[in-house]
């Protein structure tokens, strides 16, 4: 026998279970943090375990799944499962409308003719019916072929946005609803990239790895992967008035508990059903999961019921669907391109194909390892995608329409623009070409990167002049600026003889730099600001850092093997070497920096800062240059090494990372007294 006490108690932690489930899985706004609702969620698994008869479907416990099932059962649906209309077009779209008219003539608003829309995105997961007796879920269903689909309750039951148990009045005694299963971006992408880590197959789409979770025997595998529901429509009820719109059942729905699309919207006429199809499509790539089009439903449930239904469709709705973002096309050739940063990307050339409302004749194959896994070749037929602006991919092949000699994709040993050898650094996905300040593929980012105000701070000098710059030749390398002429700079566009002049004093004048700021500014990779002060301080001569071996490079603080890797690559180029020797023949100079201190005279030697949010009585960088004196390093962002995280006010994400790893977080006043300072008050 249970005694009362514990039965309040269980009934308690239900309540508040499914409260602070529907805030966080639902209205996306929780209330209490991760670790109190676990310490919750244990409570109640403790109690279930001491007493198992207290356990009931709808408990929050069931979340986590229970045992695995043998096989699916039947699930018999209480009104059938329809679908839908399909569109393609605009004037499909209109033709819906025209021949909605003619059906209503007279039905409804006669003289503006208009007609009540609930536009709504077309969700591409699975279609799933959710049946609640008294308010408690009992069962959840596929769609199958919409008379009969399969009894998946124990895997619905593991979804977090589907209650348990209804809230608020007016619920029902039976109560079916209707929705569509969908996996978010963010789970199908961590989904696949476990996947591909543990060298298992990874899912085509969001919706494959929806349908593949729901139908899994063991809930607990589904239970894993985060699936979600909107819900869209009520389906059977008993003693129980639907309300006199569909907008308003989705209210109801909402207020019961359930998760809706905060994307749906009454409209009104088809020109904004239009309207809305074309603003949700450009939504469509940021919004968190996959969309194929949008969906029209009369809202006024009186016209819907005159309407009826034609085969197995409603006649009162309508998908408009995106064009496919999927095609079937001959992959001609490949070709290398060299990116901003030298970075090497294999380029599918297509035999031309219609996909997600374009041509497209090109899709990137990202790098070699991809091709190798996807088992790419040339002569191959191919799955093209094109999802919203990206850029279109080469999904995979397709095996049973191989050439009988494919070609393989080999990557060039030479970059196809400047000749230098292509390589391929530990630890890196893509291969780069080598030619670095001297290949004009990358010129152009070098060139932008040197004048910056951290590098050479070339006042004037933004990124759309060295465009324009290039652009006619007037400079194809760094040091070409500084052989550039006022009259040269003075008859480009937008350009005056006063900016001009601006312009080559503002040259003449970062002539006179730092040796930190000339080695950031040759823009070697993993090199930023910090790492070349760190350079500048230590070998104090451009000569002495050319020279370093790898260990002498690692035995600097914030310098590891693939930093020194890089370092060393730099300079063993000849180009790069060339480059600088322009530049310094060209008047470029720097003091030679002041000899480090002993480690003993500067107090923060050794120690690792990080400043977030602002200080009150000085700036950031005033803060850090001090920090520096001191001897302490001062990073962007946090990492192992960090000693303390100075937070000022509306510190951020840096604060909130630093508490989850542990990191001590200290206050402005802290700050002052370790650089000496008093707060102004
Ligand atoms: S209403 C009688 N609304 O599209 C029509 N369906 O072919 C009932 N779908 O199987 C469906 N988003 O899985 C409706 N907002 C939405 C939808 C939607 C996706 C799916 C649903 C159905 C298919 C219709």
């Amino acid at each position: 026998m249970i005694n009362e006490a514990i039965k309040i108690e269980v009934s308690n932690l239900h309540k508040q279970l499914h409260h602070h489930n529907h805030c966080y899985y639902v209205l996306d706004n929780p209330e209490i943090p991760d670790s109190h609702y676990d310490k919750l969620l244990q409570a109640l698994q403790r109690l279930e375990n001491q007493h198992p008869e207290i356990k009931t479907p709808d408990s929050p416990t069931q979340r986590v799944g229970g045992a695995p099932l043998k096989k699916f059962k039947a699930a018999t649906h209480l009104l059938p499962m329809l679908s839908l209309a399909n569109a393609f077009s605009s004037e499909a779209v209109q033709s819906f409308e025209r021949r909605l008219q003619d059906r209503l003539d007279g039905h409804f608003n006669p003289e503006t003719q208009t007609l009540h829309f609930m536009a709504e995105p077309k969700l591409d997961g699975l279609a799933v019916s959710l049946i609640y007796e008294q308010g408690v879920l009992i069962r959840g269903a596929t769609r199958g072929d919409g008379q009969t689909g399969e009894d998946i309750t124990h895997n619905v039951r593991t979804i977090h946005s589907i209650p348990l148990t209804l809230k608020g009045d007016n619920i029902p005694p039976l109560l079916e609803v209707r929705g569509e299963v969908y996996m978010p971006k963010a789970s199908f992408e961590k989904l696949n990239k476990n996947a591909r880590k543990a060298g298992k197959r990874t899912f085509m789409n969001p919706r494959n790895a929806a349908a593949g979770s729901l139908r899994q025997l063991d809930p607990k595998a589904t239970a894993k992967r985060l699936l979600a529901m909107y819900c869209y429509s009520i389906g059977k009820t008993e003693d129980w008035t639907l309300p006199t719109t569909h907008s308003e059942s989705i209210k109801q729905l909402k207020h019961w508990g359930f998760s809706v699309c905060p994307e749906n919207k009454v409209v009104t006429g088809i020109q904004a059903c239009l309207d809305y199809y074309q603003s949700i499509g450009e939504k469509r790539a940021s919004l968190p999961y996959e969309i194929d089009g949008v969906v029209y439903k009369i809202d006024d449930l009186n016209l819907q019921k005159q309407l009826g239904f034609i085969s197995k469709s409603p006649r009162w709705a309508l998908a408009h669907k995106f064009p496919a973002q999927e095609e079937m096309t001959l992959l001609e050739t490949v070709d290398f391109q060299v990116g901003r940063t030298g970075a090497i990307t294999p380029v599918a050339r297509l035999a031309p194909i219609f996909v997600g409302g374009v041509t497209v004749t090109n899709a990137t194959l990202h790098n070699m390892d991809e091709i190798q896994r996807k088992d790419i070749y040339i002569g191959d037929t191919v799955i093209v995608r094109r999802a919203g602006d990206v850029i279109p991919e080469v999904v995979r092949a397709v095996p049973d329409k191989r050439p009988p000699e494919p070609q393989p994709i080999i990557m060039p040993t030479h970059c196809p623009i400047c000749s230098a050898e292509i390589i391929q650094l530990e630890g890196e996905a893509k291969a780069r070409c080598s030619g670095g300040l001297y290949c004009p593929a990358q010129a152009k980012q070098a060139i932008k990167h040197f004048a910056s105000r951290k590098a050479m701070d070339i006042d004037g000098l933004g990124d759309k002049l060295v465009e324009q710059l290039f652009d006619l030749t007037l400079i194809q390398q760094i040091n070409d600026l500084y052989q550039l002429k006022t009259e040269q700079v003075a008859s480009l566009e937008r350009m005056g003889e006063k900016s001009a002049h601006n312009l080559i004093q503002a040259l003449e004048t970062s002539k006179q730099t730092h040796l930190s700021h000339f080695i950031y500014a040759l823009g070697i990779r993993e090199v930023g600001e910090s790492t070349a002060k760190s350079l500048a301080q230590y070998f104090r001569s451009l000569d002495t850092l050319q020279q370093a071996d790898s260990e002498t490079l690692q035995s600097i603080d914030d310098i590891g093997p693939i930093v020194a890797d890089r370092i060393l690559y730099f300079f063993s180029q000849q180009h790069n070497l060339d480059v600088i020797e322009a530049l310094i023949a060209a008047g470029i100079q720097w003091p030679t920096p002041e000899k480090t201190p002993n480690e003993d005279d500067l107090p923060l030697q050794g120690h690792h800062y990080v400043l977030t949010g602002t200080f009150s009585s000085l700036k950031r960088t005033e803060a850090k240059t001090k920090l520096e004196k001191l001897g302490a390093k001062v990073t962007a962002s946090i990492s192992k090494k960090t000693t303390a995280v100075f937070a000022g006010k509306k510190a951020g994400s840096k604060r909130t990372k630093a508490e989850k790893i542990g990191i001590k977080i200290s206050s402005e006043a802290d700050l002052l007294a370790l650089i000496g300072e008093k707060q102004e008050n």
